[in-house]
């Protein structure tokens, strides 16, 4: 299979040109943070969804559906300009991190503009279900990083803990974006449903992907660095894992690694009790198992080449490396 996002480059292509366009509209200011953070790269995995959902259940890919599919990455560019400031962390798609560049006031107002102007496209639409569903999603980050911060050091955090924190902080937005795409294009609760438990369960495998790649991949590759989630304090689905099928010894052990605090040097000590525990081996089947149900549900939708591409992308969401 050729990578999907080299098959949906065109259609990546068309979404980049609106959302410079958009951008350009805005204040120079806020247009110049904006540009930064939006030129630094990412796979614009969200508008991607809503487009393919889009036309997989019959609307073509006009210029008003891919104006309304910037809504989903505007919406995540402003949280990746937050989730940064928040996290301390200082680089993103493979440069310097908005904040560090621009200053942190001035990078969470333009978070914040970024947020309203999701909130003016969705409102553009007409639809008040549309608007309905961008403000649950900024609820429901906003709600999911609250809860991850007071979670933090919690090396006993349990996995349906983990679970509510990952739905909320990013398979909300995923959800949304696709459930709104059927919702617009006017089709009936059967399968409207069909598109949000893929987004739902898309979003989910993302995460722990996300989190796997951050036991497993290299900075370069991934565009921001490794092991850093245990230095923010993030006890993620490879930890429970191996927490949970280590020994009495090697648990405590890995246990009081992680707990209160976390001292980077202990990171290869960590590695290899997470490696000894197959956590990242678990946790990528169940991002697999979640990959496989998200493709299975849009089985209801009629075949066409939109949805083998969002199944593509379901299988892509759960090979990538970056
Ligand atoms: C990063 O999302 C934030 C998470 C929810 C893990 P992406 O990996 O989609 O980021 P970009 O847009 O491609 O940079
Ligand atoms: C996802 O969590 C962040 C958002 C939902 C904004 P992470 O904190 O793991 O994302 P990265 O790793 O910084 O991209
Ligand atoms: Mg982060
Ligand atoms: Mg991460």
């Amino acid at each position: 299979m050729a990578d999907i996002l080299t098959t949906l480059a065109p259609l990546i292509e068309r979404i980049n040109e609106t959302m410079t366009a958009l951008i350009a509209r805005d204040e120079e200011v806020v247009a110049r943070i904006g540009d930064y953070s939006f030129s630094g790269g990412g796979k614009r995995l969200r508008p991607l969804m809503f487009c393919l959902v889009s036309e997989a259940l019959g609307r073509q890919v006009t210029d008003e559906v891919l104006e309304t599919s910037t809504a989903f990455e505007f919406l995540h560019m402003a949280t990746l300009l937050h989730d940064d400031i928040i996290d301390g962390a200082e680089v993103r798609r493979g440069r310097e991190a908005t904040h560090l560049v621009y200053g942190v006031p001035e990078t969470v107002l333009a978070g914040d503009y970024l947020l309203a102007k999701a909130a003016g496209i969705g409102a553009d639409t007409g639809h008040i279900s549309c608007v309905r569903i961008l403000s649950a999603i900024v609820g429901s980050m906003s709600l999911g990083e609250l809860v991850q911060l007071e979670a933090r050091h919690r090396a006993d955090l349990s996995e349906d803990e983990y679970f509510r924190i990952i739905y909320r902080k990013t398979a909300a937005l995923m959800e949304g974006s696709a459930h709104s795409a059927a919702v617009l294009a006017g089709v009936d609760e059967a399968l409207a449903g069909a598109a949000l438990e893929y987004g739902c369960k898309l979003g989910l495998a993302f995460q722990i992907m996300d989190d796997i790649l951050d036991y497993q991949s290299d900075e370069e590759t991934f565009g921001k660095p490794v092991g850093h989630d245990l230095i923010e304090g993030k006890i993620t689905l490879p930890f429970i894992r191996a927490r949970g099928f280590l020994r009495d010894g090697d648990r405590e052990a890995l246990r009081k690694l992680a707990d209160g605090s976390f001292d980077p040097a202990d990171w290869p000590e960590v590695m290899r009790l997470v490696t000894l525990g197959r956590g990242v081996a678990s946790a990528r089947r169940t991002a697999e198992e979640l990959a496989a149900e998200a493709a299975g549900a849009l089985s209801v939708f009629p075949p066409s080449s939109a949805r083998d591409q969002l199944a593509d992308l379901a299988i892509y969401m759960v090979a990538r490396d970056r």
